[in-house]
């Protein structure tokens, strides 16, 4: 069976209104993914749901099991995956609260295990990853925020960093001036996985503060998560439209 995959990043570890029908365990060749996949509802919809972060939120960015993540979605049957992600705002237009549907990465990560094509014995494969997501996801994820009512930025470029810690100003001068508009930690290799494994995959990301540098006040916790209380009510309300 074909089906739409949701990975939750920070404040999406549980959905309230996800009709849970089934945990599934699924081991993989890669090791565990970040918890159990549960398929159930959304809106009415049959999706798959896996917190990125595992359930209690304890797997930093640089830990994620990435190769495991996807390829447990894949052997499950999920065809399209759409990634929620918080991040920070790096272009003036990219406000706290807004939602935006990027269109491309630059990826400043290091140390993650990134590729299925690993020199283990299986053909190198070099996949097209000129648009990083698919565009045809990204243009059902834009209807359906039209139909949800809300307003998103159509594309941004999303520079993924290390963390877990957050950019120093002058990193995001350096990645403003590269051509970011958001920032976050772990858009990559997710992105590039499901590439590798043919699953299409796009991502709605909630700009959660102004990165650093780019706002009045230092970066708090709970400035993150009282914006990422409203931010993650108008994403859902997205997926409900998909
Ligand atoms: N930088 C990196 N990752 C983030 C940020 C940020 O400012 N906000 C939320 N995730």
């Amino acid at each position: 069976m074909d089906f739409v995959a949701i990975i939750g990043g920070t404040g999406f570890d549980r959905i309230d209104d996800f009709h849970e029908r089934e945990r599934l365990r699924v081991d993989t060749p890669w090791g565990d993914p970040s918890g159990d996949i549960l398929r159930g509802s959304l809106g009415g919809r049959d999706f798959l749901f896996l917190p990125r972060h595992g359930e209690s939120h304890d797997i930093p960015p640089h830990r994620v099991n990435y190769r495991a993540n996807i390829d447990a979605l894949r052997s499950i049957g999920a065809r399209r995956i759409i990634a929620l992600a918080a991040v920070g705002g790096i272009h003036a237009l990219m406000r706290p609260g807004d939602l935006v549907i990027p269109d491309q990465v630059i990826d400043y990560t290091w140390g993650r295990q990134h590729t299925f094509f690993d020199g283990d014995g299986s053909a190198v494969e070099h996949i097209d990853f000129t648009h990083p997501y698919t565009p045809a996801l990204r243009e059902h994820l834009l209807g359906a925020a039209i139909r949800a009512g809300k307003t998103v930025h159509d594309g941004g470029t999303y520079a993924v960093t290390q963390g877990p810690r957050l950019e120093t100003a002058a990193e995001i001068d350096r990645l403003e001036r590269d051509g970011a508009d958001i920032v976050g930690m772990t858009g990559m290799p997710e992105a590039a996985l499901a590439r590798e494994a043919g699953i299409d995959y796009a991502a709605v990301a909630i700009v959660v503060n102004p990165a650093a540098g780019r706002g009045e006040a230092p970066i708090t916790l709970d400035d993150i998560r009282a914006v990422l209380a409203r931010g993650s009510l108008d994403a859902l309300e997205v997926l409900r439209h998909c």
